[in-house]
C-alpha cells in the first residue's frame, strides 16, 4: 500500500560528473517502477539534476529550504525557489541542520509549512541522539519532534508529508540500527500517528537513515514499517545506491 522511496541525500558532496554517472547507472538499472527514488544533491546542482535526470525515475529533492518566501536574507533560498528548479522533495530537520546551524523543532515546523505551501514533499527528519537512547528518551524526544510538526497541520496537509527516522548515533559512524531497532521506532511512530488518524498511521511513508547500506537494506527494508530509506554516505556510490533501489523493490 505505501510505495517505498529511497532517496539519497548527498550533503555537501557531488558534482556535475557524479550526476551524469548516476543518471546512466539509474538509465541501465530498471528500478522497478513500485518504488520512488530521489537524488538530493546541494543547491548548485538542482537546476543540472533537473535537466540531467529528466529521462530517469528519479525525482529531485532539496537539502532545506528558508521559511520566508523572499527578502533580505543572504544565502538562503526559499520553498518557491526550489519549487522552480524541479524541485520535489525538501529535507527539514535533519540532525546536522539541527545540530550546526540551530535549528529547533519551531523552525523546523516553519519550513514544513512553507514547503507545502509551495507543493513541495518536506520529509520531515527526526532521530535521537546517543546519549538520549542510553537515557530511555529515544520516545520522549522522536515523538516531540514528530508530534511538533503533525498537530500543527491540517490532515491534508499531514497527508503529504514523509518522515525519515534517523538515529543520530547511526549517521555517518558506520554503526546501522539494528533493523530490530528501527523497526521498534517506526512502529512507534506509527502507532501513534494511527492513534490520532488511522489513515494517517497507515499511509505515512517513514524512511530509516543512518548508515543504511547495500549489504543491509534488504534487513531493514524487509520490516513492516520501514517504507523506505534517506541513504547519506552510500548514495555518492551509484552501485550501491542502485543496489539498495532493488533491494526496495
Ligand atoms: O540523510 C542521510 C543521513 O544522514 C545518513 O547518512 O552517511 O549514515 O547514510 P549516512
Amino acid at each position: 500500500m505505501r510505495k517505498p522511496l529511497i532517496a539519497g541525500n548527498w550533503k555537501m558532496n557531488g558534482s556535475l560528473a557524479l550526476l551524469e554517472t548516476m543518471k546512466q547507472a539509474l538509465s541501465s538499472a530498471r528500478v522497478s517502477s513500485d518504488v520512488d527514488v530521489a537524488i538530493i544533491p546541494p543547491f548548485t546542482l538542482l537546476m543540472s539534476a533537473g535537466k540531467i535526470l529528466a529521462g530517469s525515475s528519479a525525482g529531485i529533492g532539496a537539502q532545506t529550504l528558508h521559511p520566508e518566501s523572499s527578502g533580505a536574507y543572504t544565502g538562503e533560498i526559499s520553498a518557491s525557489m526550489l519549487a522552480e528548479c524541479g524541485v520535489r522533495y525538501v529535507l527539514v530537520g535533519h540532525s546536522e541542520r539541527r545540530t550546526l546551524f540551530a535549528e529547533d523543532d519551531q523552525a523546523v515546523l516553519a519550513r514544513v509549512k512553507a514547503a507545502l505551501g509551495a507543493g513541495l514533499v518536506p520529509v520531515l527528519c527526526v532521530g535521537e541522539t546517543l546519549e538520549e537512547r542510553e537515557t530511555d528518551r529515544v520516545e520522549t524526544v522522536v515523538l516531540g519532534q514528530v508530534s511538533t510538526v503533525i498537530d500543527a497541520l491540517s490532515a491534508e496537509e499531514r497527508s503529504r508529508l514523509v518522515i525519515a527516522y534517523e538515529p543520530v548515533w547511526a549517521i555517518g559512524t558506520g554503526r546501522t540500527a539494528t533493523p530490530d531497532q528501527a523497526q521498534q521506532v517506526h512502529a512507534m511512530i506509527r502507532s501513534w500517528l494511527s492513534d490520532k488518524d488511522l489513515a494517517l498511521g497507515e499511509s505515512m511513508r517513514l524512511l530509516y537513515g543512518g548508515s543504511m547500506k547495500a549489504d543491509n537494506a534488504a534487513d531493514l527494508l524487509s520490516r513492516p514499517d520501514i517504507d523506505g530509506g534517506l541513504i547519506g554516505g552510500a548514495s555518492l556510490k551509484p552501485d550501491d545506491f542502485i543496489a539498495i533501489c532493488h533491494a526496495a523493490g
